[in-house]
Parts: C-alpha cells; sequence; structure tokens
C-alpha cells in the first residue's frame, strides 16, 4: 500500500497540511484508495526544540518504504539563515534525485487571471524546473567575509546528463498530453557557456520528437511575453533558478501563490518516491490567522493522486476548487470571505457530494 509521509513544516504550512491528511483519508476511507499516512515532526519548531534537521534515519525510511511525501512548508523567523529548513527541503529534492520540478500553471476560473482582456483558458502552461543542479548545488564560498575585499561566491552547475534528462521531461510531457510546443528559457546570450549546452542539448533532443515544435526563448524576453500574450505557451523546460522565479511570475497568472502547485519527481522511473508541496511558502506574516487558501495543497494532493494511479481524483479535485473560487466558497486572496479551515470545508464536502 502506498506511503505517503506528512511533514506539514512551518508557518502556514501547519494550517494547509491537516487538510490534505483530511482530503487523503477521505479517499482512504470513503472511497477505498489504498493510502497509507505517516506524519513526520520535522520543522522549525523540532529544530528548535532539539537541533534536528533531516535525520538520515527519516531519509533511509522515505527512500526506501515512501511512496509520496506530502510537504507544507518551511520557514521560520526564528531561525535566521533557514539552514535546517534548505537540509529537509534539498535533502529531499538532492537527496532523491527528484530532477523534474513539475509547476502546473492553469487558471481555474476568469476572476483568477490578472492580464486585461485575457480569460482562464488563454493560461494553460507547465514548468519544467530542473530541480538537482544549478546554482542551488551547495558550491561556492566565502572569502575575506566582512571586509572591503569581500569575496562571495556560488557556482552554477549544468552537466549534460542535468539538462538532457530535464529536457527529454519535458518533451515526453508534452508527447503524452498532446502539446505540439516546448519552449526552453536560458539566457545563452549572457552565460555563454552553461547556456550554450542548455541550447544545444534543447535542439539535439527535439529531434526524437519531430511532431513537436522546439522554440528557444531568452529568460527575460520569457517574462515579458508571459504578461503580454501567454497564449502560445504549453510547455516550459529551464534551469533550477529561472524555474524558480519564473513559476513564480507564473502563479500571479493563475490567481496567485495561493493556487500554485508543484510535483519534484524523477520523471524518467514514476515508482520512484516522488514529493508534492504548494509552492507558496511558509508565509510567517499570513500564520495563524486563519488566511492561506487552502486550494494550492488541494491542488497539490491531486497531483500526488495522479502520480499514484488515480487521474480521474485530479480532475474532481480541481474541478471542485474551481467551483470554491467561482462562487466564492474561498480565501480572500482569491475573491472569496471565508477563512482556511471553511474554504477547506466547502471543498472537502464538495468531493464528497461531487
Ligand atoms: C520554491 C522556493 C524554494 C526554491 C526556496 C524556499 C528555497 O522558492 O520552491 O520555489 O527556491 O526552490
Ligand atoms: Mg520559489
Amino acid at each position: 500500500m502506498p506511503l505517503i509521509a506528512m511533514i506539514p513544516g512551518d508557518g502556514i504550512g501547519l494550517e494547509v497540511a491537516p487538510h490534505a491528511c483530511r482530503v487523503l483519508d477521505y479517499y482512504r476511507e470513503e472511497r477505498g484508495l489504498p493510502l497509507d499516512l505517516w506524519h513526520l515532526d520535522l520543522g522549525a519548531e523540532r529544530y528548535l526544540r532539539d537541533g534536528t534537521t533531516f535525520p538520515t534515519a527519516a531519509a533511509d525510511r522515505i527512500a526506501n518504504e515512501a511512496s509520496c511525501v506530502f510537504l507544507g512548508a518551511l520557514g521560520d523567523p526564528r531561525v535566521p539563515g533557514l539552514s535546517y529548513a534548505r537540509d529537509i527541503l534539498f535533502g529531499l529534492r538532492f537527496g532523491l534525485d527528484l530532477y523534474a520540478n513539475i509547476r502546473p500553471v492553469k487558471a481555474l476560473t476568469d476572476s483568477l487571471v490578472p492580464l486585461k482582456g485575457r480569460c482562464a483558458k488563454d493560461i494553460d502552461f507547465v514548468v519544467f524546473r530542473e530541480n538537482t543542479e544549478g546554482i542551488y548545488v551547495d558550491v561556492g564560498g566565502q572569502f575575506k567575509r566582512g571586509t572591503a575585499d569581500e569575496i562571495a561566491i556560488n557556482e552554477d552547475i549544468n552537466t549534460r546528463k542535468g539538462v538532457e534528462r530535464l529536457i527529454r521531461a519535458g518533451f515526453d510531457y508534452a508527447k503524452r498530453n498532446g502539446k505540439r510546443t516546448v519552449h526552453m528559457a536560458d539566457k545563452s546570450n549572457a552565460m555563454k557557456h552553461a547556456h550554450e549546452l542548455w541550447f544545444r542539448c534543447f535542439f539535439e533532443v527535439a529531434k526524437d520528437y519531430p511532431d513537436i515544435a522546439a522554440r528557444h526563448v531568452y529568460v527575460d524576453a520569457l517574462c515579458l511575453l508571459l504578461i503580454q500574450d501567454p497564449r502560445p505557451f504549453e510547455v516550459i523546460v529551464t534551469n533550477n533558478l529561472f524555474g524558480d522565479i519564473v513559476t513564480d511570475l507564473g502563479a500571479a497568472l493563475q490567481g496567485g501563490l495561493g493556487m500554485a502547485a508543484s510535483a519534484n519527481v524523477h520523471y524518467d522511473d514514476p515508482k520512484r518516491v516522488a514529493l508534492f508541496e504548494p509552492v507558496h511558502g511558509s508565509a510567517p506574516s499570513l500564520a495563524g490567522r486563519d488566511l492561506a487558501n487552502p486550494i494550492a495543497t488541494f491542488l497539490t494532493v491531486g497531483m500526488m493522486l495522479t502520480h499514484l494511479g488515480f487521474p480521474e481524483e485530479e480532475k474532481r479535485i480541481e474541478s471542485v476548487c474551481a467551483r470554491a473560487v467561482e462562487t466564492g466558497h474561498c480565501t480572500p486572496d482569491v475573491g472569496g470571505t471565508l477563512g482556511t479551515k471553511a474554504a477547506a470545508d466547502w471543498i472537502l464536502n464538495g468531493l464528497r457530494t461531487d
């Protein structure tokens, strides 16, 4: 039976993760899906209590026994520097070699679209963000720190294997999902070594997918085009840092961070454990105020259910979430008046009666 490791984490993660558990409990108890939940006490509280960040025993059990991990959010102002959060988040992403961070950008209702003259059907693309290398690897250092001669370096690591497998995942996804175009965003006009590799690799891989148009776009231009006219975009492949930035822009197009879901997967072996997280982060200023939008969490659980072989359930979750926004049964960030719990109750009830 698939084992799902639940890490609520910090801030609003602690408020939304219980609703992920409720929806999974509902599917297990009332609809007979084979799911088993395992609750892990990791995050800032635990770190402040006993110094634990991401223990080897937990990492090993996740790697060997779990099918999925759900992570609420990490980050707490009581722990400056957030090294415990990086231990957990990067421990999962890098440790499990989850090289594809898949972030759908889809507006569920017209009311969520912030662009003049555009509607929900104009915003429907998926970003494949490289998730195990780039500037995120901890290679670099500081020299003469605190002096006038200070030097700070973060190396941007791009390997042929890492770049190629992510690009291939994007094309494969496009092919399986009837998409006609894949865009690759880089900055090869400035970063001529690392991003020339992306550019060359992209068009080499594209030859294996003759029915899909391969389009290159500089990442700065991509930001412009996504606002001016997001319609041509279906699948975007890009590196770790650009994917991080572009998906926040994408979240704005779909109604804000409260609507953005993500899956971190080892794409070419779906049997390997995968990590699912709402994109929003711990949002300390919202924490404890019943303001967090639970929809990103529901959509993220939907992605998890598809991963586990239940794609119809993801569709149902998505349609109930769209209805919640359409009818105002949602939090203020997406035009409603409900708190986190009441919005989550409405959606759960909608799933029961759908
Ligand atoms: C994200 C976040 C993380 C990232 C932070 C918290 C390190 O912004 O998942 O988008 O940059 O990957
Ligand atoms: Mg981010």
